[in-house]
Order: structure tokens, then sequence, then C-alpha cells
């Protein structure tokens, strides 16, 4: 055992991108462990930057001031302090210090862009930065991608990239409930990807993803679809390793549908899809059986279209967006984005 540094005082700052589900996570038991295994791509250029200042204190409240964006925000303060007084069993240091919290996001506000998974995954980076430091060991991403996932699930998958599954699977190597790991082999089609994210509306949702896991456990068809996302997962890992895009297109798509068709079904049921996802989803279907490009879609748990294609057609992709695509998103909104590599360290100071 290591001993413990004595640390009066430190400031450590990381950026955490989002990632965007490929098989989806929906449905969770305990401690945020989820019914069935995912996977995802990380993300790049849509990240959240956090600065932690720890100072040793004799009685202290743990989080002692949160800003995001510069400004006090009660909703997220709240969640940020039930966050780390629920995982004092695993970082006990938090008992002896005080937090100030800042952060801020790369894409702008109000986007409709889930920014859970990239703020849990920036803080969660930071504190494991933290205990590292204080047990004299190195940074690991097992037990920073654990920190996430506790804050927000798909979190957990946004410390490492480019592509990462999690939640137990017998058939997934090295997979475990509590971290996500990396998806090793990929063919070299799917070394270059991109994510053109099409804003649809950027108000807020009418249910949030904490209810939506919920409506889960008495779900009609829950245990279907946690065989289905088992079945999807084990093929598209497959059409990653060998570079089969139409195959790697149809789960994609089936997983997207699935997750709104779920939320259609649900008791009560909700609709998070608007008209326009709907025109955007034809749109590329058809533009897709007309050219044999590879561009598929997928959505998170809201109304906007994730596009995913390889960088070599994004020539002709970016001209169907602007010509085709861009009169159904909101105030012609669109984030391009691309594979990324995961939570970067910008600072770690200690005295
Ligand atoms: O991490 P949560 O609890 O916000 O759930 C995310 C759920 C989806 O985004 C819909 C799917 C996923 O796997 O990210």
């Amino acid at each position: 055992m290591h001993q413990n540094l004595e640390i009066n005082y430190a400031k450590i700052t990381y950026i955490a991108p989002s990632n965007i589900a490929f098989i989806k996570y929906w449905g969770k038991r305990d401690r945020q462990i989820p019914m069935n295994p995912s996977l995802s791509m990380t993300l790049d250029n849509c990240f959240t930057k956090t600065t932690v200042e720890l100072k040793k204190e004799t009685s202290i409240r743990i989080l002692k001031s949160f800003k995001f964006e510069e400004k006090e925000n009660i909703e997220f303060r709240a969640r940020i302090e039930n966050y780390l007084n629920s995982i004092i069993d695993l970082l006990p240091w938090l008992k002896y210090y005080s937090l100030e919290i800042k952060t801020e996001n790369s894409f702008p506000h109000s986007t409709g862009i889930a920014s859970s998974a990239s703020s849990f995954a920036a803080l969660a980076a930071c504190l494991e930065e933290f205990s590292a430091h204080l047990k004299q060991r190195n940074f690991n991403a097992n037990s920073a991608s654990e920190l996430a996932r506790l804050g927000s699930g798909s979190a957990g998958r946004s410390i490492q990239g480019p592509y990462m599954t999690w939640g137990l699977d017998a058939h997934i190597e090295n997979s475990s409930n509590s971290y996500a790991t990396k998806v090793t082999n990929v063919h070299e089609n799917f070394q270059k990807m991109n994510d053109s994210i099409l804003i649809v509306s950027s108000e807020e949702k009418s249910i949030g993803s904490t209810a939506g896991h919920m409506l889960m456990n008495t779900h009609l068809f829950n245990e279907l679809r946690y065989i289905q996302a088992k079945d999807n997962i084990s093929d598209l890992l497959k059409a990653i390793l060998v570079g089969d895009f139409d195959t790697f297109g149809t789960i994609l798509e089936n997983e997207a549908l699935t997750l709104h068709a779920l939320m259609m079904s649900s008791n009560p049921s909700y609709i998070l899809l608007e008209g326009r996802s709907l025109d955007i989803i034809k749109a590329v279907k058809s533009y897709r059986s007309r050219t044999n490009i590879p561009v598929y879609f997928t959505i998170d748990a809201g109304p906007n279209i994730h596009l995913i294609y390889p960088d070599k057609d994004k020539a002709q992709v970016l001209e169907f967006i602007q010509s085709t695509l861009l009169q159904f998103c909101e105030k012609e909104r669109v984030i391009h984005d691309h594979l990324g590599f995961g939570a970067k360290k910008i600072e770690a100071y200690f005295e």
C-alpha cells in the first residue's frame, strides 16, 4: 500500500468529450448498472472543460462553489453535490477537502445536446487525477470511467476512445458493468468517422433520460429489448472489425429507431422526435439508396439527428447536408464532429 501524500491544495483541469451511442444503453438497475451492453463513438469537438480546486479543510461542506459558464447554477450544483456525496465510499478523501468547480462546454448551451456525458467524464477525470496523486500511483482510466459512470451512465464511455463498450457481455472481451473498455482491432474503414449533428430543436426534453430508464423497468418489451441489444452489439462489433458498412448502418439505424419506439410504447408513452427529424431520416435513406454513400443516422434521447459517415465521403455528405438537410434544422444549425480519444489533462498542480 502506498502512503497517502499530504496535499493542502490542488488545481486540476481536464477536458472530456461527449460520445454518441451506436448501441443504446436504455434501462438500468442498482447503482447505474446497465441492463444491456452499449457501444459508442467518442467525439472530439463537443467537450466539457472542468477545473476543480481542492483545499484541505478540518470541517467542510464538500462542494464550496459550482460555476457553469462562469455563473452559479443551482440545478447543476444540486446534481453535482448529490453525486459527490454518493461517491464518498469510493473516494473517502472527499471528507477532508472542499471543492470549487468551474465548468464550461465547447458546444453552445441549449442546442439540445446532452452534456451530462462530457461533464461527468471531465469531473471524474479530475477526481481520479487527485486520487492517483494522493496515493502516488498512475491515473487509471478504468477508475475514472467508473466514477464518471456513477454520475451519468453514458459518461463512463467518454474517458477514452475512439470506440467504447460498456456493460457485461460474455462475447465482449474485458467487458464490465463498472467501466467502459476500448474496442480493439478496428478496421481501417472505421478509423476516420464523422458525426454531423443536425439540430432539429434545442428545446428542453419533455422527459429526461433518468425517467426514460425507469420506464424500462415495467416496459412490456424490456426482456426482448435486452436480447436484441446483445445481438446487435455482437453484430455491430463484427462489422467494425471487418469494415462492413452495410451491416453497421443497418444496426445503427435499427438501434436509434428502437430507442424511440420504446419511448413511444412506454407507459406513459412519450415522443421526442419532431416531424423534421422524420424528414431528415427519410431524406438520408433516399440519398443513400441513390448514391450508395455509407451515411447513416443515429438518434439520442431527443429530436436531433446524428449523421455518421466515413471521412472519405465527407465532401459529398457536407454538400448533401447543405443542399437538402439544413432546411429541417433549427436556425440551420449543424455541429460537425468526428472520432476522438477521450479525456485530456490540461493542468494538474499540487502543493
Ligand atoms: O447516461 P444517461 O443516463 O443520460 O443515458 C443515456 C441514454 C442514451 O443517450 C439514450 C443512450 C446511450 O447509450 O448514451
